[in-house]
């Protein structure tokens, strides 16, 4: 064995252990494990079931469209790609939030994630907003939201608590589909 394939033969598996330890210091870097606990853990709307609920909140092309905790960004690619809407994507961990922006990198789609608690994002510019949130989410959405009625929300299995949507519909895996008008 020569000189260098004794270095490739070491620095491979350094290489990979780095790499390895940066995704783990990621993955639990304090955002992520805030977002687990305190916001909702990262399970991802099925691709069916995201365009059906965007099919029901009447998404259009044009649209200002924000997915209020975008974790794998797969909301935010469908929105962008199959309805053409001015897609961007709200995520609070830094592991999510990284790994989307290269999931669309990789789609060549153009879509903006802002890394940020929603609760503390001005929204004013949208037109459609979705959720998928644990019912403790959707209550602390609720009681920051004003009443103008101007904003088209769809939410994915859960409702506000003290608001009526104007719709509910149920989807091909037979969860509820809640719009609202905010
Ligand atoms: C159930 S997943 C939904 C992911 C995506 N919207 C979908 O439907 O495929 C919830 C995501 O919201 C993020 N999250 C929870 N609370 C948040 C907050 N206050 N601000 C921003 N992101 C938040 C979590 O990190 C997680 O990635």
């Amino acid at each position: 064995m020569n000189y260098s394939e004794i270095i490739i033969l070491i620095a491979l598996p350094v290489v990979f252990i780095i790499y390895a330890l940066v995704v783990i210091a990621i993955f639990f870097s304090p955002s992520s494990i805030k977002s687990l606990f305190y916001g909702a853990p990262p399970i991802p709307t099925p691709k069916s079931e995201i365009k059906c609920a965007l099919k029901a909140v009447e998404l259009s092309e044009g649209d200002s469209f924000y997915d209020l905790g975008s974790c794998t960004g797969r909301v935010v690619a469908i929105a962008r790609r199959d309805f053409r809407a001015d897609a961007k994507g709200i995520e609070y961990s830094l592991f999510w939030y990284l790994l989307s922006k290269i999931n669309l990198r990789l789609r060549g789609l153009e879509a903006e994630i802002i890394r940020k608690n929603f609760l503390d994002v001005d929204l004013s510019d949208a037109d459609v907003l979705y959720m998928y949130g644990s019912p403790m989410l959707m209550k602390r959405l609720e009681n920051g939201m004003d009443k103008e009625n101007s904003i088209k929300l769809v939410s994915y299995c859960f409702s506000f608590p003290d608001r009526e949507p104007e719709e509910v519909i149920t989807s091909p895996k037979g969860k509820n589909i809640f719009i609202y008008k905010i």
